[in-house]
């Protein structure tokens, strides 16, 4: 079962995802970050900027992999997801441009880019720790409903709800792609911990499907109960639909001091 922890707000669960990956850094240098983008993971980032500006770690050799990417932006297009990570994660963390990799949604080479992706991250030897954010659809990832748990890294189609959901970053809700490469379910479930993060009431119902929902395709979050290692930080919004709420307090509050997050 994955850990649910019920926080007070965002900004605790982003301090408690940056203790967990600052202390996978601090025992594996070149750990393997598997990183996410949207609004979702940014007080993990920040949390963790934060942290190493009080107490620096070298993260020079420190490794990353995006989960995602929109096929078709040209080059430096600011809402690529190329160039989020490095405005949101990369930069403030202050980590190795060079180590960072983005499935590239060039349009002359998508016909390879997820066989190469997948091929990036095995040679890597696979990810450490997956941030994972969650869509109002249940995607994880850009794995809409219906992707298989097998899935790969992989060229999909976008639900009208997600690009609804992702306007806001464009001038137009007609700019925003269409296509997308993302990482697979299957890719996912390859990380060795996974900590998938959920604020507000809006994502309370895809919560509940990854957590307590039959394990389906139609709800792409439920992978999480295939994986051995799942952290889930969420707000009392997102998990206001759960129905166990009582039992992941008492777990909590009931966690041995030897083990960590
Ligand atoms: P958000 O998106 O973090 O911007 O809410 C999450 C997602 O769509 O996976």
């Amino acid at each position: 079962m994955a850990e649910v922890v019920v926080l007070e707000s965002e900004t605790d669960a982003g301090i408690l995802a940056a203790a967990s990956i600052r202390r996978l850094i601090s025992q594996k240098p070149d750990a393997v970050l598997g990183l996410a983008t949207g609004s979702t993971p940014m007080s993990t980032y920040r949390a963790l900027a934060e942290s190493l500006r009080a107490d620096p770690l070298d993260v020079s050799r420190v490794r990353g992999f995006a989960l995602d990417e929109y096929v078709g932006l040209p080059a430096g297009h600011p809402e690529s997801y190329r160039a989020v990570i490095t405005r949101d994660a990369v930069e403030p963390l202050g980590l190795t441009p060079g180590n960072i990799r983005v499935p590239n949604g060039d349009l002359a080479t998508l016909e390879t880019a997820g066989s190469d992706y997948e091929a990036a991250i095995r040679a890597a030897g696979g990810v450490d720790v997956q941030i994972l954010g969650i869509g109002r659809t249940g995607h994880v990832g850009f794995n809409e409903p219906g992707s298989s748990f097998a899935s790969l890294t992989r060229v999909k189609t976008l639900t009208e709800k997600t690009r609804i959901d992702n306007a806001r970053f464009f001038m137009s809700p007609d700019d925003v792609p269409i296509h997308c490469l993302t990482q697979g379910l299957g890719t996912i479930r390859r990380a060795r911990h996974l900590i998938l993060l959920a604020f507000g009431e809006e994502k309370a119902e895809a919560i509940a499907g990854a957590i307590e929902g039959p394990v389906t395709s139609s709800s792409p979050g439920s992978v999480i109960q295939l994986h051995p290692h799942v952290t889930v930080l969420v707000d009392e919004a997102a998990a206001s639909r759960l129905t166990n709420l009582d039992y992941y307090r008492y777990a909590y509050a009931n966690k041995p001091a030897w083990q960590v997050v």
